[in-house]
C-alpha cells in the first residue's frame, strides 16, 4: 500500500492553485471549524433535466454569503441522511444565492434534490483548488465537458465571459447522453449569441430525425478551430472522457500544464484528514479537485488508482 501522507488541514476558505500541494500552503489559524456545517435554507429547486436539479441556497444566519472561487466544492449535508461533495455551479462574482447543480444518483443526492423550499441543509466549505482562469489570459480557451461536468465548469465560463476581451477564441465543446440530457441549453445558446463563444454540442444517442451532431465530445476536440500552441483547456466530466480529451488536446499541441481537469473521488472530510479521496500522493479534496494534466497524466493511466 502507498504511504499515507497527512497534510495540514486546510482552512475553510483556503484556496490552493492547481498543481501546488496543500502541504505547501501556509497553515491558517482556524476561526471556524471546517467540520461544522453552516445552516442554509433552500430557496428554490430548479429542474434542469430528467435527473438533474439546481438548488439555490441562502444562509440561515445573518453572516455574509460564502466567498468562493470557480472550481471549488462544498460538502452538502442532508440532515439525517448524509453528506456529499458538490461543486458550486454559480457565478463567483454573485455569490448569493449559492448554487449547486446536482444529479440524483443515490440516497444523499436524492434527499438534496427533493428538499422543498424552506428546508435547512448544511454546507461546509468552500474547499479545494480553483480553475484559476486568469492563468489563461491572452490564450484561446477551450472548455471540454460532458453531462453534469458542465456544472463545475459554469463558474469558470462565467469568469471568462466577465472579462471576455482578455481572452482569444473561446470554445465550449459539450457532450450529453441524449438531447433530453443537455444541461443549461438556453444559457449555452445565450453564450454563443451574446458572448462570442463557439459552442459545439454533440449527443451520444439521438432519436430518429435529430438534426444535431451525434458522437462523443472527444471527437470534437480533434476538429475544433483554435490555436493549440496558444491554447488553454479546462476539462470536466467522467474520467474516461477527461483522459481521452486531454490526450487529444495534448496531441494537438496544447501544453500539458495548460490542460486542467477536475477530479472526483469519494470524500468524507473534505479537508485532508480522512484519506478517503487519496490518489497516490494526492488528496483530491485539498490538492485538487482541479489539477493540471501534466501532474495527473501518470496517475490517470494507472488503473484502480
Ligand atoms: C469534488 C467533487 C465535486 C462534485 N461535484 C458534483 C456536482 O457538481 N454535481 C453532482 O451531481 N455531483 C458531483 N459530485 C459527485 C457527487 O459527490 C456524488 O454523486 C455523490 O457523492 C453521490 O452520493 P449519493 O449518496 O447520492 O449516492 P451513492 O449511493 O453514494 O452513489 C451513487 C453512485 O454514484 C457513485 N459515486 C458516489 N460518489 C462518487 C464520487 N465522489 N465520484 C464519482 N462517483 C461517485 C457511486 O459509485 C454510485 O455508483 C462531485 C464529487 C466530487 C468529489
Ligand atoms: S482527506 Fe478526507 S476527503 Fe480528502
Amino acid at each position: 500500500m502507498d504511504d499515507i501522507r497527512i497534510p495540514e488541514p486546510a482552512a475553510p476558505d483556503a484556496t490552493v492553485a492547481p498543481g501546488s500541494t496543500a502541504a505547501s500552503a501556509p497553515m491558517a489559524l482556524l476561526d471556524v471549524d471546517p467540520m461544522v456545517p453552516r445552516r442554509y435554507v433552500v430557496t428554490r429547486v430548479r429542474q434542469d433535466t430528467r435527473d438533474t436539479f439546481t438548488l439555490l441556497l441562502d444562509p440561515a444566519d445573518c453572516e455574509p454569503p460564502l466567498d468562493f472561487k470557480a472550481g471549488q466544492f462544498t460538502m452538502l449535508h442532508a440532515f439525517g441522511v448524509g453528506e456529499v461533495p458538490i461543486s458550486i455551479s454559480g457565478d463567483p462574482s454573485h455569490p448569493a444565492p449559492l448554487e449547486h447543480t446536482i444529479r440524483n444518483v443515490g440516497a444523499v443526492t436524492r434527499a438534496l434534490v427533493e428538499a422543498a423550499p424552506g428546508t435547512e441543509i448544511g454546507v461546509r466549505g468552500p474547499f479545494g483548488t480553483s480553475w484559476a482562469v486568469d492563468d489563461a489570459t491572452g490564450h484561446d480557451v477551450v472548455f471540454v465537458t460532458g453531462g453534469i461536468g458542465l456544472a463545475p465548469l459554469r463558474p469558470a465560463i462565467l469568469d471568462v465571459l466577465g472579462n471576455r476581451d482578455a481572452y482569444g477564441k473561446v470554445l465550449l465543446l459539450y457532450g450529453s447522453r441524449t438531447p433530453d440530457d443537455i444541461l443549461y441549453g438556453h444559457e449555452m445558446h445565450r453564450w454563443a449569441d451574446l458572448n462570442d463563444v463557439n459552442v459545439q454540442m454533440t449527443v451520444d444517442n439521438a432519436p430518429y430525425g435529430y438534426k444535431g451532431k451525434v458522437g462523443f465530445v472527444t471527437e470534437l476536440v480533434a476538429r475544433a478551430g483554435f490555436d493549440p500552441r496558444n491554447g488553454f483547456a479546462f476539462v470536466c466530466g467522467p474520467e474516461v472522457m477527461m483522459r481521452s480529451a486531454a490526450n487529444s488536446l495534448a496531441s494537438r499541441g496544447v501544453a500539458k500544464d495548460k490542460i486542467r481537469l477536475s477530479m472526483e473521488r469519494s470524500m468524507k472530510c473534505g479537508v485532508g484528514l480522512c484519506g478517503h479521496c487519496q490518489l497516490r500522493e494526492l488528496f483530491v479534496c485539498v490538492d485538487g479537485p482541479v489539477l493540471p494534466y501534466s501532474q495527473l497524466e501518470p496517475l490517470m493511466n494507472v488503473r484502480e488508482l
